[in-house]
């Protein structure tokens, strides 16, 4: 029996598997609005075999957005907009379909990865960025504006009011984005937050603003359906955000109701030191859930599904999360399934794929003809 393959419960919400496609950024929006490019990528992932997946970073006001082809989901029409994807991946595919709440913080305003990243100023129709501290990401860059007491408020009930969306949208649950250098990671690491409020200097008042965005979120988003959150669990920089300091943040969120950890690293400072390797960032999975007993999920060069099983069995951690190995492979989930003797749903257009020798790979199949 293969435990990848086994179900798991966050919350109300009944998992056949601990497969997660990873959210995705497609770049691909126009103001903040999914279309035609969302449809077919959406759709398509949503037939990998995982139990979930996850949008992208899906941004609660225009100027969280990292660039200006990123997804969002502040007013009437990005909401509208995503109504016809998700419409669709419900009839063809029982996977459960999460998204990624996000605000880039002072990594707003860059370009796309394929036109190199860099932060648009604001004379090439770039905007101003907003930070917990007036600290660019880069030397040379501009600076974010440091965030008072009103922006504060306005982000959070932003975040609130995206996930009430959300939940109208069907959304079954919601992944916090608290890794990766933005908005909620800048608060947390002492590298980009220098402030001297109640929102700076020693670890509960970095942790403060993130708890109160998870707390105003877990309160607007119905009770039955899960919230989980992506960290990083380090900056990999030395006097920066660590895994001690992560594993407070779990327990403070692990009191507060959180469902799941999705344990990721880096993206707050172009100083990182980065150890890549297969599954270089299981260790911090484990390391949370070692601490917290709280279900975490191992993300990061997770590529072949002997790994993943092993993960899952040795307790690393609860689930795993694939990005670029699913964008490679879209039917990850389901060669996944047919290398470790498990099951995966399938539609019926696609039965007579099922090979001969995995009678019962999507289950209880019949397919006739005359
Ligand atoms: C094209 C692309 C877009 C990404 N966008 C996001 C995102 O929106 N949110 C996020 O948390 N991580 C994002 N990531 C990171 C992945 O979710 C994942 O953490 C990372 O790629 C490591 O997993 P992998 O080795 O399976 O790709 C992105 C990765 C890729 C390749």
């Amino acid at each position: 029996m293969s435990v990848l393959f086994s179900p798991i419960e966050l919350r109300g919400l009944s998992l056949p598997n601990r497969i997660m496609v990873a959210p995705m950024c497609q770049y691909s929006a126009v103001d903040g609005e999914a279309n035609d490019w969302h449809f077919t990528h959406i759709n398509t992932l949503a037939l990998s075999g995982a139990a979930m997946f996850c949008i992208e970073a899906t941004h609660v006001e225009a100027i969280g957005r990292i660039t200006p082809g990123c997804l969002g989901l502040w007013n009437d029409a990005t909401e509208a907009a995503l109504r016809p994807i998700l419409a669709s991946v419900r009839k063809h595919s029982r996977t459960a379909v999460a998204m990624q709440l996000a605000h880039a913080g002072r990594k707003g305003s860059s370009h796309r990865p394929w036109d190199g990243g860099q932060l648009i100023p604001l004379s090439q129709g770039g905007w101003q960025t907003v930070g917990p501290s007036a600290v660019a990401h880069k030397e040379g860059e501009t600076a974010p504006l440091e965030l008072d007491a009103a922006g504060l408020a306005r982000i959070r009930d932003a975040f609130v009011a995206a996930a009430k969306r959300a939940d109208r949208l069907g959304i079954d649950a919601i992944e916090m984005h608290s890794a990766h250098g933005y908005l909620l990671h800048q608060f947390l690491s002492p590298i980009s937050n220098k402030r001297t409020d109640q929102y700076g200097g020693s670890l509960p008042n970095r942790m403060r603003y993130p708890l109160e965005v998870f707390d105003a979120v877990r309160a607007a988003f119905p009770d039955k359906k899960p919230v989980g959150i992506k960290v990083s669990a380090t900056d990999w920089v030395d006097g920066g955000w660590d895994v001690a300091q992560t594993i407070e943040y779990a327990k403070e969120l692990k009191q507060r109701g959180v469902d799941w950890i999705d344990a990721s690293s880096g993206g707050v400072s172009p100083l990182q030191k980065i150890p890549l390797g297969p599954g270089y960032q299981v260790p911090l999975a484990q390391a949370v859930k070692e601490a917290t007993s709280v279900t975490t999920m191992a993300v990061g060069l997770i590529t072949e599904a002997k790994q993943a099983e092993d993960i899952i069995a040795s307790g690393k951690a609860d689930m795993v999360a694939l990005a670029r190995g699913m964008l490679y492979d879209p039917r990850w989930g389901w060669h996944a399934a047919a290398e470790l003797g498990g099951q995966v749903e399938a539609p019926p257009q696609y039965w007579r794929s099922q090979p001969s020798t995995q009678k019962a790979l999507f289950g209880a199949t019949t397919f006739g003809a005359r």
